[in-house]
């Protein structure tokens, strides 16, 4: 069965073609970045206008690589939430419309089910159940996964999202538009030694006994810091490495808490936060020294991409769900919570 993945929930459009007997036969992903750089964030109707420019290259991108035609074609799912409202609707209009043209069912899709199950893609994957770490711009959750479908919400951040923090902070530090990926650079030539680190941030709820997380707290304290005297860049690259290490050491403690609560040994990490190479090695050493094993997809599907949409899409069809009749009518939720998926 051969599923095609749309993904226009943001400011990435992605397309791709998987074939469960076969894996991903292809997979393209146009960024919006350079064009929403100038604004320093997301322009939701810019977004949605390059979504429709894009689709369609991008689709037969896609099927001149997996060397296929429309016709071939079995099912097509596509990101229905959450996200931008207007940047949901190109995705969704396009797949309804192709999947009615080419009498074929059109399956929504949960945004983060796709980033939840995109270990899976990789030849050496996870087996349920699993702990997953789902760490993106948007959202911060700890989840139980018992199977495709089953979710079960442990704890997630109750104001920013770690990818929200490293962007909000990274613009703080001047390092622009969208952040996380160069303030983790930038971190990378800080000092991290404590006893000679300059800088010492919070470990926002460490010890809360949850699997909670609040990350809005430590954007103020780099602002405090940054607003205390004219930052050198040597100040900016220390602060930038202090803030990655509170952030990263918050994550890994939760996850391993978490696997140890549900006595578990697989960690399962996705979203766009998961491609920082601080969190790997910490999440790598934690849950070696508890046992246990982490499991990333591969680093191009760690940020948006339609191929964690057509993967979705194809297990939960393998596992016999019937997308409804939609004889043309179908929503998008912008908000949809993961553990209310049906
Ligand atoms: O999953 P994703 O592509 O989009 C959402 O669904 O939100 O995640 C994007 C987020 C952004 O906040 C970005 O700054 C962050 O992931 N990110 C990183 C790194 N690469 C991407 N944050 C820290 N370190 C990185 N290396
Ligand atoms: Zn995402």
């Amino acid at each position: 069965m051969k599923v095609l993945g749309i993904e226009s929930s943001c400011d990435e459009t992605g397309v791709a073609l998987y074939d469960t007997e076969r894996g991903l036969l292809g997979h393209a992903v146009h960024t919006q970045v350079a064009m929403h750089e100038a604004y320093g964030g997301v322009v939701p109707e810019l977004a949605s206008r390059d979504h429709i420019r894009r689709l369609i290259p991008l689709l037969e991108r896609v099927l001149a690589e997996a060397a296929c035609t429309r016709r071939d074609i079995d099912a097509i799912a596509y990101t229905a939430g959450p996200g931008l409202a207007g940047a949901l609707l190109v995705g969704a209009s396009f797949a309804e419309a192709l999947a009615m043209a080419l009498g074929i069912p059109a399956l929504p899709v949960h945004h983060l089910e796709g980033h939840l199950l995109s270990p899976l893609l990789a030849d050496d994957a996870p087996v349920f159940p699993f702990i997953a770490l789902l760490v993106s711009g948007g959202h911060t959750q700890l989840m139980r996964v018992t199977r495709v479908g089953d979710y079960q919400l442990l704890g997630e951040s109750l104001d920013d999202a770690a990818g929200e923090a490293f962007d909000k902070t990274a613009k703080l530090l001047g390092l622009g538009y969208p952040g996380g990926p160069a303030l983790a650079k930038l971190a990378e030539t800080g000092n991290i030694d404590p006893k000679t680190s300059r800088y010492k941030l919070p470990r926002p709820m460490l010890h809360s006994g949850d699997l909670s997380f609040s990350f809005s707290g430590l954007k103020t304290a780099v602002l405090t810091a940054a607003r205390a005297r004219e930052l050198t860049d040597a100040d900016r690259a220390d602060l930038a490495a202090e803030f990655q290490e509170a952030v990263t050491e918050v994550l890994a403690a939760k996850a391993v808490a978490a696997c140890r609560q549900h006595r578990l040994s697989s960690l399962v990490v996705a979203g766009g936060v998961g491609a920082n190479r601080r969190l790997r090695q910490r999440l790598d050493r934690a849950m070696a020294k508890i046992g246990g094993r982490v499991f990333y997809p591969a680093l191009e599907l760690c940020t948006d991409n339609g191929a964690m949409i057509a993967f979705a899409g194809s297990q939960r069809l393998l596992q016999g769900d019937v997308p409804a009749a939609t004889k043309g009518a179908f929503a998008v939720r912008p908000r949809w919570p993961l553990d209310r998926l049906n």
